[in-house]
């Protein structure tokens, strides 16, 4: 296997113009703030991605040496505590965002010079075997952007600056009438083969084929509108539709509502990225595993396991399974609200062209997808070598699997196998669910 060298060029420049982007668009005063408690200041991230890019390709990869020792283990890693004394600080007193950019075009520089000239394929060295390491980067920097977008989206409006071309938000219509559709029993196929596919991160692999009883789904993502009923019905009070960690998460923080939901003057606001949006009661609602739960309790419904959003996303009438839920041709603007195209989600059921087989809407895009599957490997799974904790830190029981994709969620990483995990009380993410239901299911509260 070989990689396109000029490719991975031009998919290195879009990666940092994005990241650039992202960072002018933060005040010089918040530079050093941290809008997400339990993550690293927004500084950090700026030296991260190149940092990361440098160890990674030229020192892990390559075995040359870095650019500067120090930066390297500064900025080498992000961070997911359990609380906020264990979040701590990196460094007493951060470089400047001059400094850290001076350091990154020199990081810049390195990679261009490793994807023109260097031996980035070689099979005798696992790092750098297909071009693992190469891919590494290239996708963890848009993985980056997309975290990042949704700590800038705490940010308070005076400390960004919205970009000129930024579209607005999409007028809310009526939220579609909620209905369900059977999908019938069959196979799913999560998880990818190691020896066809170009790149995976450790946790897609390998193929892990399981049979899925017949379920029904919701068509659509649940809505704001529909949230609204449970918020107002004091769902967010009823001890018995919370599992313990969300109840203790509910009640310490005095949470009432969605994240992204704010109240002014006596009604309900969306907290969009660059501006507060009247209550969108059509866009899909944005909240934590916990929250997804509960209203799914509340409804006498539950979350889709894993499986069960690949049987209802990939899977067909004829038994085969799709690469997207539309089919096979690569995503583009017409399938869903991903790939940066929007700051914030658009009403449900946007992209018809979009639909699975089953005609579910949004699978992919408009919000990240809680699943009910806790997050581990598949059976024979083993640690990347070029990222060797990507994973297996998390393997902790308190992670749960997001399939699917966001607003900001670049179209590489649509791809069938990759799987997204979070705790399951964390509601800064773009994420949102729908209610699934079976006939062996057990009704509980
Ligand atoms: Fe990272």
């Amino acid at each position: 296997m070989t990689i396109d060298r000029q490719a991975s060029l031009d998919w290195f420049a879009v990666n940092r113009r994005r990241s650039r982007e992202l960072f002018d668009t933060v005040t010089p005063d918040a530079y050093e703030s941290r809008p997400i408690p339990l993550r690293n200041p927004i500084c950090f991230y700026e030296g991260h991605l190149p940092a990361f890019n440098v160890n990674t390709l030229v020192k892990r990869g390559l075995g040359e040496g870095g650019i500067d020792p120090a930066y390297e283990v500064l900025f080498e890693r992000g961070i997911d505590p359990e609380d906020e004394s264990a979040a701590g600080n990196g460094a007493s007193r951060w470089p400047s965002r001059k400094e850290i950019q001076a350091y990154g075009e020199e990081s810049d520089r390195a990679i261009r010079e490793a994807f023109l000239n260097k031996e980035i394929v070689r099979d005798d060295n696992p790092v750098l075997a297909r071009g693992l390491a190469a891919y590494t980067i290239l996708e963890h920097e848009p993985m980056h952007q997309e975290t990042l977008r949704y700590m800038w989206h705490r940010l308070p409006y005076e400390k960004k600056v919205r970009p000129a071309a930024t579209p607005g938000p999409v007028v809310d219509g009526s939220p579609p009438a909620s209905r369900s559709v059977r999908v019938p029993a069959g196979k799913a196929t999560l998880g990818a083969d190691p020896e066809r596919a170009v790149f995976g991160w450790d946790n897609e692999f390998p193929l892990c084929i399981v049979d899925v009883p017949e379920f029904e789904m919701d068509v659509h993502d649940t809505t704001n509108a529909e949230y609204l009923e449970f918020v107002e019905d004091g769902g967010y009070e009823k001890r018995e539709l919370w599992d313990e960690e969300g109840w203790e998460w509910v009640a310490g923080g005095r949470v009432r509502h969605p994240l992204f939901w704010e109240r002014h003057g006596g009604a309900w606001f969306w907290r969009g990225m660059w501006e507060l949006v009247p209550f969108p009661g059509s866009w899909p609602v944005y909240v934590s595993c916990a929250e997804a739960r509960a209203y799914s309790r509340w409804k006498g419904k539950r979350l889709p396991s894993e499986a069960e959003y690949h049987r209802a996303a990939f899977g067909s009438a004829d038994g085969s399974e799709r690469s997207y839920p539309w089919g096979e041709e690569p995503p583009d603007e017409t399938r869903g609200n991903f790939d940066f195209a929007n700051p914030d989600p658009v009403p449900v059921g946007s992209f018809p062209a979009g639909r699975s087989a089953w005609g579910i809407h949004d699978l992919a895009g408009n919000g990240w997808e809680w699943t009910s599957t806790v997050f581990a490997g598949f059976p024979g799974f083993t640690p990347m070598p070029s990222y060797p904790v990507y994973s297996t830190d998390f393997f902790d029981g308190k992670h749960f699997v997001l399939k699917g994709g966001s607003p900001a969620t670049a179209k590489e990483l649509l791809r069938r196998s990759l799987r997204n995990w979070f705790r399951g009380n964390y509601p800064y993410l773009y994420a949102t669910f729908r209610c699934v239901q079976s006939s062996g299911d057990r009704v509980i509260g």
